[in-house]
């Protein structure tokens, strides 16, 4: 698979192929993710790291990405740090960084960004998250932690839940899923449900998924519950996000149905969707997710920045 100096803009851009060499890539990164190994395979590189929207994990797992593999970082967290704030568009800005970096990590409020910032940038650019658009790499951390979990990525029964229309990390999942014959339970307050275009492209790939709006019938057939935060800042009405804030709860009186090896996931941050007390318990796979971004991320570096 060549990937070297490619974008990864969408789950899109990536097939089935693509996606099992990322992921056994991203297994043999694991022990230097871990610090257990050292190589400096990217050594002289640098990484341009642009997070034009709050961050924990993806901005801080693409830097240790980055350093463990001996790759530099040049990084922006605050949009009024940068000369955006004083009228330079995204498109200028992305031709500077491109001019200081080997790659571009871009996170930013609007859908499209790192689509637009990609045909602007000579060097591949990588959407960490693009308005209630997409995000691809969240999205490889996912399938690399159902996989690690489960064996196999085939066949899984996955359910959906929380902000599906706003959540941007499941309308990269469920299209990436599509590629392993999933079946698909899409469990959202209406007003949340999957947006059309998104659903009806899962359709054109042979999915069917269920709609409901009702947790509790999804979850004792499910081998993977994929929890999502409400979007609160994507609302333009709050007064509509506190019509569906908390609708969702898991906690482990509703676990008790569950298939005993059923894992539950969670992009993280969350708020209230998932109770603390199901942290101790065997399906709670979310922080365990939220490493993952570490050797997966180093997987997606590795395969851009070197020619193998
Ligand atoms: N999952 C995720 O994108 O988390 P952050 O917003 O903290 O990067």
């Amino acid at each position: 698979m060549d990937f070297y100096d490619k974008d990864l803009v969408s789950i899109r851009d990536l097939d089935r192929a693509h996606i099992e060499a990322l992921l056994d890539l991203s297994e043999e990164m694991i022990p230097y993710a871990r610090g257990e190994k050292v190589e400096r395979m990217l050594d002289g590189r640098v990484l341009g790291n642009l997070f034009f929207e709050p961050s924990t994990r993806t901005k801080l797992s693409f830097e240790s990405a980055a350093c463990r593999l001996g790759c530099d970082v040049i990084d922006v967290s605050e949009i009024s740090m940068t000369s955006i704030s004083k009228g330079e568009t995204l498109a200028d800005t992305i031709r500077m960084v491109d001019a200081y970096c080997d790659v571009i990590v871009l996170r930013h409020p609007h859908e499209g960004a790192a689509r637009l910032a990609a045909k602007f940038s000579e060097n591949p650019v990588i959407n960490a998250g693009d308005g209630a658009g997409s995000h691809p790499t969240q999205t490889l951390l996912d399938l690399f932690t159902m996989r690690k979990s489960k064996g196999s990525l085939d066949g899984l029964n996955v359910v959906l839940v929380g902000d599906l229309k706003y959540g941007r990390t499941v309308h990269s999942l469920a299209e990436a899923l599509t590629a392993f014959g999933a079946k698909l339970t899409l469990v959202a307050p209406e007003t949340l449900q999957m947006p059309d275009d998104i659903y009806n492209h899962l359709k054109e790939k042979g999915c069917n998924p269920v709609k409901t709006s009702v947790l509790e019938d999804a979850i004792d057939q499910a081998d993977v519950l994929y929890v999502t935060r409400i979007q609160r800042e994507r609302f333009p009405d709050p007064g509509e996000y506190q019509k569906v804030a908390g609708t969702y709860k898991i906690d482990n009186s509703m676990l008790r149905e569950a298939k005993s090896d059923m894992i539950v996931m969670h992009p993280l941050p969350r708020v209230n969707e998932i109770a603390y007390e199901v942290d101790s318990t065997p399906h709670a796979m979310y922080f365990e997710q939220a490493f993952n971004g570490v050797p997966v991320r180093m997987a997606i570096l590795r395969a851009i920045l070197r020619r193998e």
